[in-house]
């Protein structure tokens, strides 16, 4: 761990008890692990390393949440809402993260941005957005076979190798397929499910 890091664990000592409280050992396990790959990438890709490693602690706040409670948190939340992600709650885990965030531990919008899209993406995905779809997809805690693939590739590139590989086991939700064309990937006539 960075020295940096370090101070941020005891500066956010807080957050990282509200982590242990909401989710279970193996969960906390990957927030950390997120958090520790965001701070890193965002030192590389001239992010803010405080507000990167905060939402990668964060980004999960709500995984272990009910339904009910999921749908209640990410409607508070403002974000909008689809069909589709309130047929399938567990999507919401981002949204509901951000109210639960507002409420508890108020960090910063950008962040709340990133958490709230983390699951399915965004058609305008911001520079703190990618760094965290990222580094959810790529913590080391992760067992992934396209590690290497994503080495000394830009933020844009990588953000694709992920999205392709999504692409090979689900249809893409719309807003994933919409952040793989926002980050340059090509346009395909797969369908979309919105
Ligand atoms: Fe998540």
């Amino acid at each position: 761990m960075q020295e940096n890091e370090r101070m941020l664990r005891t500066k956010h000592a807080k957050l990282l008890g509200f982590l242990k409280k909401e989710l279970s050992e193996k969960r906390v396990r990957h927030s950390i692990a997120v958090a520790q790959r965001a701070y890193e990438l965002a030192g590389f890709f001239h992010a803010d390393k405080e507000i990167l490693w905060t939402a990668g602690i964060a980004h999960d706040l709500c995984r272990e949440e009910n339904d009910a409670k999921l749908r209640e948190l990410a409607v508070e939340s403002h974000f909008p809402v689809d069909e589709y992600e309130n047929e399938t709650p567990i999507l919401l885990h981002g949204k509901a993260a951000v109210t639960y965030l507002r409420r508890q531990y108020p960090i910063s919008e950008l962040a709340y941005f990133a958490i709230a899209h983390h699951t399915l993406g965004h058609a305008s995905p911001t520079l703190a957005l990618k760094i965290l779809y990222l580094a959810d997809a790529s913590s080391l805690d992760r067992d992934i076979d396209f590690r290497d693939d994503l080495k000394n590739q830009n933020l844009d590139k990588q953000c694709c190798i992920i999205i392709e590989d999504l692409k090979k086991r689900y249809t893409l939700h719309s807003q994933t397929q919409h952040m793989y064309f926002a980050c340059g990937g090509k346009k395909t006539s797969n369908s979309f499910k919105n």
